[in-house]
């Protein structure tokens, strides 16, 4: 009897849970507005993906200029107001926007991040994604998504509230090189040396990372429209969406009408060679300075010695800390004199 009542209990109260999430769906979709919503969690990265963002959304200014359409950021910085991200499009990608995007404030990024998920990161993170565009639909329902950060898993959310979903993907969440890769064994950023020495801790690790290039083939398909960095990009995520006349290759954004402007001859004798790059653990720095003394301990004297510049932005400590470890690193190969490192520039021309 006692547990007829608890099973009656438990099913009430998710009964009672649904209905309330589907209140909140059909309230939003009555309230949809006429805007597009841009989904990009962190506006202050200052890589190649916020960018993208920053032409997108004048791109949209652009086209839809007597339409009446918003452009809606969502984001979990909290210091972001539409002046701050107008002013950071400008000095830091030199994207002069037409008016300033609306903001909407994200309380739950910790959700998406890293560090709250020690263990099974990728499901983790993909959850935790869908719940933070609960948060952003809820606050705000717009007629067009559009993710630019690739949370793939919050599309068919999107679709439920009644958005039209469009993204822009630089990378897919689950690549079938990294399936391949714990099939050989090998050991890389994602994959600790751990689990690559033992076959059955490899085994389920690609059982999970096939079930979840399933699911993500599936939360993929949901976009009306994708749009793909590269033709690599393009080709995996034909692969997993399988929707190839939706998906459409559209190089990023790179201003080069500046850049043309700049004098070709050398201003000095010193071959520079600059890498751009955030100091993320995917862009091998260390790898890069390694290459580098190499080459430089394999030169004839009588060349002129190079220097390497690296360029890039931190986004948080971690990125910091690399970027310290990495300083150390020239010092300990002795390539701290032929090595200059600058930190968050800003984009400007003289
Ligand atoms: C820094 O940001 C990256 C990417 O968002 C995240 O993976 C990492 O855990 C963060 N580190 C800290 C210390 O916040
Ligand atoms: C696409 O994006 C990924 C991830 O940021 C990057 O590694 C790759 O170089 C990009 N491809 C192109 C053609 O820019």
């Amino acid at each position: 009897m006692a547990i007829a009542y608890v099973i009656w209990g438990v099913i009430t109260a998710i009964s009672a849970l649904i209905i309330k999430l589907s209140l909140h769906i059909i309230t939003g979709r009555r309230n949809r507005k006429r805007a597009v919503g841009f989904f990009h969690p962190y506006t202050n990265d200052g890589g190649g993906g916020e960018r993208v963002l920053w032409c997108a959304v004048k791109a949209i200014q652009e086209e839809t200029a007597d339409l009446h359409i918003d452009c809606v950021v969502y984001t979990g910085d909290h210091d972001a107001s539409p002046q701050s991200l107008a002013a950071r499009a400008l000095d830091r990608f030199g994207v002069n926007l037409i008016h300033p995007p609306k903001v909407v404030h994200l309380d739950k990024r910790k959700w998406v991040e890293e560090t709250t998920y020690p263990h099974f990161t990728m499901i983790g993170q993909s959850l935790g994604s869908v719940y933070l565009s609960w948060e952003a639909l809820c606050k705000f329902t717009p007629l067009y998504y559009f993710d630019t950060s690739g949370y793939a898993f919050t599309y068919p959310l999107a679709r439920m509230f009644g958005c039209k979903v469009i993204c822009y993907t630089h990378y897919p969440t689950i690549s079938l090189d990294m399936i391949s890769r714990v099939r050989e064994r090998n050991s890389m950023y994602n994959n600790d040396a751990l689990i690559a020495q033992s076959i059955w801790l490899s085994r389920c690790k690609i059982l999970y990372y096939t079930i979840i290039s399933w699911i993500y083939g599936f939360v993929g398909s949901c976009a009306h429209l994708a749009m793909v960095n590269s033709s690599w990009t393009q080709s995996h995520i034909e692969k997993l969406w399988r929707i190839p006349h939706r998906t459409k290759r559209v190089y990023p954004p790179c201003d080069t009408s500046g850049l043309q402007v700049l004098p070709l001859e050398r201003p000095s004798k010193t071959p520079i060679i600059i890498s751009v790059a955030q100091f993320r653990p995917e862009k091998a720095h260390t790898l890069q300075l390694e290459a580098f003394s190499v080459a430089l301990k394999k030169l004839d004297a009588d060349l002129p010695r190079p220097k390497l510049q690296f360029v890039g932005s931190c986004r948080n400590n971690s990125d910091e800390e690399r970027l310290q470890n990495l300083k150390n690193k020239a010092i300990e190969l002795k390539v701290d004199g032929d090595v200059e490192f600058y930190k968050n520039l800003m984009y400007r021309f003289i």
